[in-house]
C-alpha cells in the first residue's frame, strides 16, 4: 500500500520522472499523491488529493521542473482520511525536509504528544508526519540526514519504507526499509528509489533491494547502504530482466484486459522450460527441489491471501491427488494468530503475486519458527517471500499492474500443478508415465487458452456480463477442483463491480444460502467433467427449482445444457479444468464492470499489494 519514488542527479531534472515513477506505482494506492523537490536549496512541495492527473495540473506551471532531487508518493489512506493535507510528503515546518512513507507507526499518537510538548505543530492527521517531526529535530541537533534518519527510526515501532530529502547547498536523499518494500540503484548521473523495481527501469535494470533494518545514502552515481546502527553492509545489485514495456497496457483498453490476455504466454513462461518430458517429471531452480528433501516431507501447510489463497485451495486438491501429501490451509491472516500446531516434516508454502502481502510475510516467517521448511510460488523475483523461502518456483507472469489478480492467478495454479507433479515423482507415487501424461496434457493447454481468448467468447461473455449488469446478487458455485475458481469469479465480481457475489461450493448451498435464491438471481455454476461432474448436475436442479438463473461455465456439456446461459470451455482433464474455467469468470467480472462504468484498473478502497495487516 502506497508508492514511494526518490531520485537524485547530477545533472539531470528529476520531475517528470518521479511522476512517471507515481504513474507506474499507482496501482499500490491511488488516494492522493504528491512530490516535494529541491529547488533553489530550499524543499518546495505540491500535493493533492485524488488521481495523479489532479497533481499534474498543480505542476503544470513548469516551476519545479528544473529540480534535481526529489521524493513521490501515491497513497493509500491508513490513518487519516484522503486530503490535501494528509497527502504526502509530510514536513515539519522548517521547510528543510520533505518525507514519505509506507506502512504504519503504531506508536505515533504517544510520540506525537511527545513532539507537541515541545511546541511542534502538526498539520495532518497522519502517523507519518511524527517521523518528519523526528527527523527534523535531529537535524536541528546537527546531525547528517542519514544519521538523523537512523536515531528518528530509533524510536518508532511499526513497519516502513521511508524516503528523506533534505534542502539546503547540496541535497541529500536517504531511505530506510522496516516491513514494506524498497528497491534502489544508480547510474553514473544519479541514483534512485522506489517500492517497485518497475519505478527503476527507465533508469536502471540492476538495483538492489533493501532489507528489514537497512538505511541507503543516495547521491548521483553512488548508493551507500548501512544498518540502523550505521554499519557498512555490501550487497551487489541484482539485474532485473523485466522491461518497461512489459508494464505498459500495450494497446489494451485496462491493465487488467491486457494480463487477462496474456495468460496463454504466462502458462509457457511457468512451465514449459520446467518440463522433462522424457522423465515425466519437472525441474525447478531456486533452491532444493530434490528427491531426498520432498521425501523428507510429511505434510504441506499452504498460507496466502486474497487470490492467492484461491490458487492454494486448487494446490490442497492437487497435491493431495496427485502426490498424495496431506495439505492444509490458512489465511495468512488467521495462522498467523491462531497458535498453529504444525507436524514434523511440514513444508510451509507461500502464496503470493508480490511477495511483499504482509499477512503472507509473517505466517511464513511464524511456519518457519514452528520448524517448517520455507517455501514459495511468487512472481516476484527479489521480494520479500522469496528471499526469505528456502526454495521457490517462480511463476514468471511478468509485472501485473491490475488490482485484479488474474494471469498471476493461471500462473500459481500452473505452478501448483507442477509441484504436486514434482512432488508424486519424488515421493514415487506417481511412476513416469503417468507423470509424463499429465505434463503433456499442460502442453495442450495454450491453444485451448487461446480459443478462450478469441473474440467469439469475449463477446459471448461480454454480452452475458451486461445483460445481468443490473442485478444485485450473484452465487457462485462449484465442487472439488471448481469450488475454488468459484470463489475467484466471485471475488473478481465484487472487487471490480462493486456487486455483492458469493463464492460458494455448491453441495454446501442447501445448509442454508439457498434461502436466498430469488426467481431470476444470476447463478454462476463452474463444471468440468470430473468426480463430482454429477452432483454438481443435482446442484444445479436444486437451484433451478428455486427459480435461480443458472449461467454455466465449463465442458461439462450436461450442465452447458440444463442451463439459462453457457460459457462453454474446451475439454481437459479435470486437474487443469481450473486454468481454462478461469478465464470466462475473469472476462464475466471485466465486461460487468465496464457496462457499469467502474474503474477496472483502480477500483475503489483498494490497493493491489497489501504491505499493511
Ligand atoms: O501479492 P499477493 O498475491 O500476496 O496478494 C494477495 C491478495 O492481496 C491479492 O490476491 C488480492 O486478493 C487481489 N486484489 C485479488 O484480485
Amino acid at each position: 500500500m502506497c508508492g514511494i519514488v526518490g531520485a537524485i542527479t547530477r545533472s539531470g531534472a528529476v520531475l517528470e520522472g518521479l511522476v512517471e515513477g507515481l504513474r507506474v506505482l499507482e496501482y499500490r494506492g491511488y488516494d492522493s499523491c504528491g512530490v516535494a523537490v529541491v529547488d533553489g536549496g530550499a524543499i518546495a512541495i505540491r500535493r493533492k488529493v485524488g488521481r495523479l492527473s489532479e497533481l499534474e495540473k498543480l505542476l503544470s506551471d513548469g516551476a519545479l521542473n528544473g529540480a534535481r532531487a526529489g521524493v513521490g508518493h501515491t497513497r493509500w489512506a491508513t490513518h487519516g482520511k484522503p486530503s490535501d493535507e494528509n497527502a504526502h510528503p509530510h514536513s515539519d515546518g522548517s521547510g528543510r525536509l520533505a518525507l514519505v512513507h509506507n506502512g504504519i507507526i503504531e506508536n505515533y499518537l504517544e510520540l506525537r504528544r511527545e513532539l507537541q510538548a515541545e511546541g511542534r505543530v502538526f498539520t495532518s492527521e497522519t502517523d507519518t508526519e511524527v517521523l518528519s517531526h523526528l527527523v527534523g529535530r535531529e537535524l536541528a541537533r546537527g546531525r547528517s540526514l542519514a544519521d538523523a534518519v537512523r536515531a528518528a527510526l530509533a524510536r518508532v515501532s511499526g513497519y516502513y519504507a521511508i524516503a528523506v530529502l533534505s534542502g539546503g547547498d547540496t541535497p541529500h536523499l536517504v531511505c530506510a526499509r522496516q516491513g514494506p518494500p524498497l528497491v534502489v540503484g544508480a547510474t553514473a548521473d544519479g541514483a534512485y528509489l522506489g517500492s517497485d523495481v518497475l519505478a527503476l527501469l527507465p533508469y536502471t535494470r540492476d538495483v538492489v533491494y533493501l532489507e528489514d533494518g537497512e538505511v541507503a545514502e543516495l547521491a548521483p552515481g553512488s548508493l551507500r547502504l548501512t544498518n540502523l546502527a550505521g554499519a557498512p553492509i555490501a550487497r551487489a545489485a541484482r539485474r532485473i530482466d523485466w522491461d518497461a514495456e512489459q508494464a505498459s497496457k500495450g494497446g489494451f483498453a485496462h491493465h487488467m484486459l491486457k494480463e487477462i490476455h496474456e495468460q496463454p504466454d504466462v502458462l509457457a513462461r511457468t512451465a514449459f522450460d520446467r518440463i522433462l518430458s522424457t522423465r515425466g517429471d519437472v525441474a525447478f531452480e531456486h533452491g532444493d527441489w530434490s528427491d531426498a528433501r520432498l521425501r523428507s516431507l510429511e505434510r504441506v501447510q499452504v498460507v496466502a491471501c486474497g487470490t492467492a489463497l484461491h490458487a492454494g485451495y486448487v494446490a490442497r486438491y492437487l497435491i493431495e491427488s496427485i502426490a498424495r501429501l496431506p495439505v492444509d490451509l490458512d489465511f495468512a491472516s488467521e495462522f498467523r494468530y491462531r497458535d498453529p500446531q504444525l507436524a514434523r516434516g511440514t513444508m510451509a508454502l507461500a502464496i503470493s503475486q508480490s511477495g511483499e502481502t504482509a499477512d503472507t510475510l509473517a505466517a511464513l516467517r511464524l511456519a518457519r519458527q514452528l520448524g517448517a521448511w520455507p517455501a514459495s510460488i511468487c512472481n516476484v523475483i527479489g521480494s520479500t517471500v522469496v528471499r526469505e523461502s528456502e526454495a521457490t518456483i517462480l511463476t514468471h507472469a511478468g509485472p501485473e499492474i491490475g488490482v485484479a489478480s488474474t494471469k498471476a492467478f493461471s500462473a500459481q495454479v500452473v505452478a501448483s500443478f507442477l509441484l504436486a507433479v514434482r512432488l508424486g515423482r519424488a515421493r514415487g507415487v506417481l511412476d513416469e508415465r503417468a507423470g509424463t501424461a499429465l505434463l503433456d496434457e499442460l502442453r495442450r493447454l495454450r491453444p485451448r487458452m487461446e480459443a478462450l481468448l478469441a473474440s467469439e467468447t469475449i463477446e459471448q461473455v461480454g454480452a452475458i456480463a451486461r445483460a445481468h449488469q443490473n442485478a444485485t446478487g450473484f452465487f457462485f458455485l462449484g465442487r472439488g477442483l471448481n469450488f475454488p475458481i468459484a470463489l475467484e469469479g466471485a471475488l473478481k465480481l465484487k472487487e471490480i463491480s462493486y456487486v455483492h457475489a458469493e463464492g460458494y461450493a455448491a453441495g454446501e448451498m442447501k445448509h442454508g444460502p439457498i434461502a436466498l435464491i430469488s426467481p431470476g438471481m444470476p447463478i454462476v455454476v463452474v463444471n468440468s467433467p470430473g468426480r463430482v461432474d454429477e452432483k454438481v448436475r443435482s446442484n444445479i436442479e436444486q437451484v433451478k427449482a428455486r427459480g435461480g438463473h443458472v449461467i454455466c461455465v465449463g465442458a461439462d456439456q450436461p450442465s452447458l445444457a440444463l442451463a439459462d446461459e453457457r460459457i462453454a470451455t474446451p475439454a481437459t482433464i479435470e486437474a487443469l479444468s481450473p486454468v481454462l474455467n478461469v478465464i470466462p469468470l475473469q472476462l464475466f467480472a471485466y465486461h460487468h464492470a465496464l457496462a457499469r462504468g467502474c474503474d477496472i484498473d483502480k477500483p475503489r478502497n483498494l490497493a493491489k499489494s497489501v504491505t499493511v495487516e
